[in-house]
């Protein structure tokens, strides 16, 4: 709107002579219909995409949970304050995880794969709840357990655990591989006290790890052997859950076998459910029954392993894909390189996220965020180059 300030009387003579230049927006169904956005508010379009988010978050919330579901994630997000006002109020936030939405089944594995800093470690962490989540359902058992306070989480944090990626920080150096597996044990009264030598001997054995172990600390181990260590001190409580995050990839390629292996044989004997967190789509796959992809902060395409990798839908899949070693020599790899740096979440890119950096990416694309839909039983994805209606 310009004002005239050459209006000569008073206040109400200048509005009168206002001249009236009101910016006209289109909506969304007209920009999508003629494909020019030049008179389209992105501003507002976001603020309607938000509150119908929170409208379908909002509307989810009273549905019952998936009975099949050992963990079902709905319209999670956790939002890191970065700024304050005066008063304390937060100014802005860094949206590490975006409303996401999925479900676990008991027994399988779910494989969360992404570029770093994409909200995958925020992910597996609100979800055990050692982040508070900023909103969202996070059934457990069919349990929301996202509004529980910590004396209500402490029965089922042995039955939630977590093996994280760094082998070598993640132990005591001055506690014995006996003692420091002994030590949950004990603590969560696993079995009687006199029995907890024998037990930890077991799942030592379980872990292909030797009895004499027992009595050494991990400064005497190689990686893949501590890994071992941590993930015979995860399983020695009898957890349900297993959170694994990047548990390989401080590992060399030779020993990262053995331990996807190891975990894959502990599932099928104990019947353990993991959610298995990656940036490298080639170690998901050995392990995963179900993937899901993120970028920034939001998953991109979920669905079972078949589908995702016999017919990945969204771009940054492909590019995913494309950088995985093909075992076939007569099979052209045809590499999709990605342009520029992921973007910071605290400041995410208008329209779909991954727009600065798709090959394919549109006009459209700029300025809505795709729809997050399924297109195949089970197969999500949110991409423009998918119809967008019901
Ligand atoms: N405690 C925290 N406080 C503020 N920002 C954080 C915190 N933890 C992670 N982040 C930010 O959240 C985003 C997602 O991080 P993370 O979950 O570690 O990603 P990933 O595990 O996929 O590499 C990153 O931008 C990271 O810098
Ligand atoms: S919506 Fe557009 S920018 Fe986003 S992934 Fe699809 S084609 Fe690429
Ligand atoms: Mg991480």
């Amino acid at each position: 709107m310009k004002i005239n300030l050459k209006a000569p009387f008073g206040k109400k003579k200048a509005a009168e002579t206002e001249s009236v230049e009101e910016e006209v927006h289109v909506s969304a169904e007209e920009a999508l219909r003629t494909g020019d956005f030049g008179k389209f508010d992105d501003e507002d379009e976001a603020k309607k995409e938000q509150e119908a988010r929170d409208e379908k978050a909002k509307a989810d919330k009273d549905l019952p949970p998936d009975p099949d579901a050992l963990l079902e994630v709905r319209h999670l997000k956790k939002y890191f304050v970065l700024g304050k006002n005066l008063i304390g109020k937060p100014t802005s936030y860094l949206r590490a995880v975006d409303d996401v939405s999925f479900t676990l089944k008991k027994g399988e594995t779910l494989g969360i794969v992404g570029e770093s800093g994409c909200g995958k470690t925020t992910l597996g962490r609100t979800i055990l709840k050692l982040y508070q989540p900023t909103s969202g359902q996070i059934f457990y058992n069919q349990q929301d357990i996202a509004g529980l306070k910590s004396a209500k989480m402490r029965p089922l944090r042995t039955e939630m655990q977590i093996i994280f990626q760094d082998p070598y920080s993640s132990l005591p150096p001055r506690s014995t591989v006996g003692g420091i597996l002994s030590e949950p044990v004990k603590v969560h009264k696993i079995v009687p006290k006199a029995q907890t030598r024998e037990y930890v001997l077991n799942i030592m054995e379980k872990c292909g790890l030797r009895d004499y172990y027992y009595e050494r600390y991990p400064h005497e181990f190689s990686g893949g052997q501590r890994q071992r260590i941590c993930i015979a001190r995860a399983l020695s409580v009898n957890p349900k859950l297993v959170v694994c995050d990047e548990p390989v990839s401080a590992l060399d390629v030779s020993i990262q076998a053995q331990i996807i292996n190891l975990l894959k044989h502990l599932q099928n004997t104990m019947g353990f459910t993991y959610l298995f967190i990656s940036h490298d789509l080639s170690v998901v796959k050995h392990i995963s029954d179900r993937i899901g992809v993120m970028y920034l902060g939001s998953m991109v395409e979920f669905g079972d392993k078949k589908s995702i990798f016999s017919n990945p839908l969204h771009p940054y899949t492909q590019a995913l894909f494309s950088a995985v070693p093909n075992p076939n020599p007569d099979e052209k790899m045809n590499r999709i390189v990605l342009k520029g740096d992921i973007p910071s979440p605290a400041n995410p890119p208008k329209g779909c996220k991954f727009h600065t950096r798709c090959p394919k990416a549109m006009e459209v694309c700029k300025h809505i965020a795709p729809v997050y839909k399924e297109y195949e039983p089970g197969h999500f994805a949110a991409c423009h180059c998918y119809p967008q209606e019901d």
